[in-house]
């Protein structure tokens, strides 16, 4: 795929990055002087924060093409992004050139915040290849994009460019009404209105109104929104109590709405109260903060898969191999040993030097257990029936650091069982360099969960352990293994 991006300022850089850490090409022009430069900074600054949330293969932060026109990029690219100034003339001006020049089946996106794709369509050869794709900022790690046609777009291009964004690793929000400032928008500008007001009429700080965020409500809307958020605040009985509560409240003029004029006090308070805030700290090294900060918070929502959650857990699934592990059958090739399982270094897994943290590699180790029993068929239905291996001893060798984001391998090799005894040893390895990273031997005892003592190994798994030990059997015993409990 090649990404076309027309304007390559704050948010054209932001889908550049996210389209090269996709593995696609980028074709780009903006007339301003020095933009290809400062467009490959902007991305070379941003890619650690892509690196950690996974690359795809071929992902590379030079495979951009820069070029002197739209038209340019209307005849090379196979979807293009505009993101020129908010000015309604300069962008229908903007994509009647890109129009020119690319074929019918391109679609022809806009970022803008709020300008309606109705009035952006006008004068374009093929209007019906345009929707608006209004993403949030920093582009390349927030998922969501609101997706919206004008009255003149096809239904299938607006299903297509939500495709397109859904393989970007987004969350497309199709905007079902073409409304003004669309949904998240109107939210945000809602809040900065009364923040204006609030700081006009000297009630509060900038930084006070921040903290009346940060430390509460922000916490909650990164899950869960206002509405479901307020659903809870209503007890058991839900929202209906919360309106029946709350709703008298609606009827008192706390908020105001219509902002304030932005007079030049009003404006030197924002100015200042900001600069107070960010307390000497350049707009690069609050954006690394930022790039950091919002990558955890996505992470630590994955195990919930509650909202941007899932969509992490699913570039995971994307970026690093983790179909579900392969179950053994009766014919299939044992490989000696077996490569069952592979990850990425996750940000909540690093220390304060970016080096994965000693727990993490257990951990990490856990999961390749898991995959290696899935291979010999103990998976949830086995532990249903209160049946599983737990661990009785573990010895890790650490050899190499790894940091956030880089791809780890791992291989298994059994080293004896018996009828309640597992002994095998983990490889983990670098995904691209392929040194050896760490190595774990663990043994492993089967118990009946229910009675809570050991027990025999279930004829299924027992019969899949026979048959690799048949293979591994004959294997060296790696230097590192220590332990001489089953079989050798
Ligand atoms: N900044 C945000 O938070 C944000 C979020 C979502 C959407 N948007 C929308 O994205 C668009 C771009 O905003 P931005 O914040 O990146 O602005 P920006 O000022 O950082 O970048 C705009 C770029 O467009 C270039 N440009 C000027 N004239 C051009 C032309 N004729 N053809 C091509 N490029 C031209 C400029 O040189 C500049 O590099 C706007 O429509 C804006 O509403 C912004």
């Amino acid at each position: 795929m090649k990404f076309g991006i027309v304007g390559t300022g704050v948010i054209g850089a932001g889908w550049a990055t996210r389209a090269l850490s996709r593995g696609w090409d980028v074709v780009a022009t903006d007339p301003a002087p020095g933009a290809e430069a400062r467009l490959r900074t902007a991305v070379e600054r941003s890619w650690p924060s892509v690196r950690k949330i996974g690359l795809y293969p071929g992902a590379d932060p030079a495979r951009i093409e820069f070029v002197a026109t739209p038209q340019d990029v209307g005849e090379r690219a196979d979807f293009v992004q505009e993101s020129a100034p908010e000015v309604l003339e300069l962008k229908q001006t903007v994509l009647r050139a890109v129009d020119e020049t690319a074929g019918p089946d391109v679609i022809v996106a806009s970022s803008t915040s709020g300008l309606l794709p109705t009035r952006l369509q006008e004068g374009m050869r093929h209007p019906e290849r345009f929707v608006v794709g209004h993403p949030f900022n920093p582009v390349y790690l927030l998922p969501l994009c609101e997706v919206l046609g004008g009255e003149a777009t096809a239904p299938d291009v607006v299903e297509r460019a939500i495709a397109v964004y859904d393989d970007l690793d987004m969350y497309p929000l199709l905007v079902r009404n073409e409304v003004d400032g669309f949904l998240g928008d109107r939210l945000q500008e809602a809040l900065w209105r009364e923040i204006l007001h609030l700081v006009a009429d000297g009630v509060a700080t900038t930084g006070e109104l921040d903290d009346s965020i940060v430390y509460g409500p922000g916490l909650r809307w990164a899950a869960m929104g206002t509405n479901l958020t307020y659903h809870l605040a209503g007890g058991e009985a839900g929202m209906r109590h919360m309106l029946k509560q709350f709703g008298p409240a609606l009827e008192w003029p706390w908020t105001k709405l219509v902002a304030p004029p932005l007079t030049d006090e009003l404006i030197d308070r924002m100015v200042e109260g900001t600069q107070e805030q960010a307390a000497g700290r350049s707009i690069a090294e609050l954006e690394r903060l930022r790039d950091d900060y919002l990558i955890s918070v996505m992470y630590s929502l994955r195990e919930s898969r509650l909202g941007a959650g899932s969509i992490i857990a699913r570039r995971e699934g994307r970026t690093v191999d983790r179909a579900a592990p392969t179950r053994w059958t009766p014919g299939m090739e044992i490989e000696t040993p077996l490569p069952l399982y592979q990850c990425r270094v996750a940000p909540d897994w690093v220390d304060y030097n970016d080096h994965m943290t000693e727990s993490a590699y257990l951990l990490a180790f856990g999961w390749a257990s898991d995959a290696f029993f899935r291979y010999i068929g103990i998976d949830e239905d086995y532990r249903a029936a209160k049946h599983s291996f737990y661990t009785v001893e573990s010895h890790l060798v650490y050899t190499k650091e790894v940091s956030t984001g880089e791809p780890l391998v791992f291989t298994t090799q059994l080293l004896g069982h018996d009828h309640k005894r597992l002994h095998f040893f983990h490889s983990m390895y670098h995904g691209d360099s392929g040194d050896l990273l760490c190595t774990n031997e663990q043994v492993l005892v089967h118990v009946d969960m229910e009675a809570g003592r050991s027990a025999n190994t279930l004829d299924g798994p027992k019969s899949v352990l026979d048959e690799i030990w048949k293979v591994h059997g004959l294997m060296d015993r790696p230097p590192k293994a220590v332990m001489n409990i089953t079989g050798r």
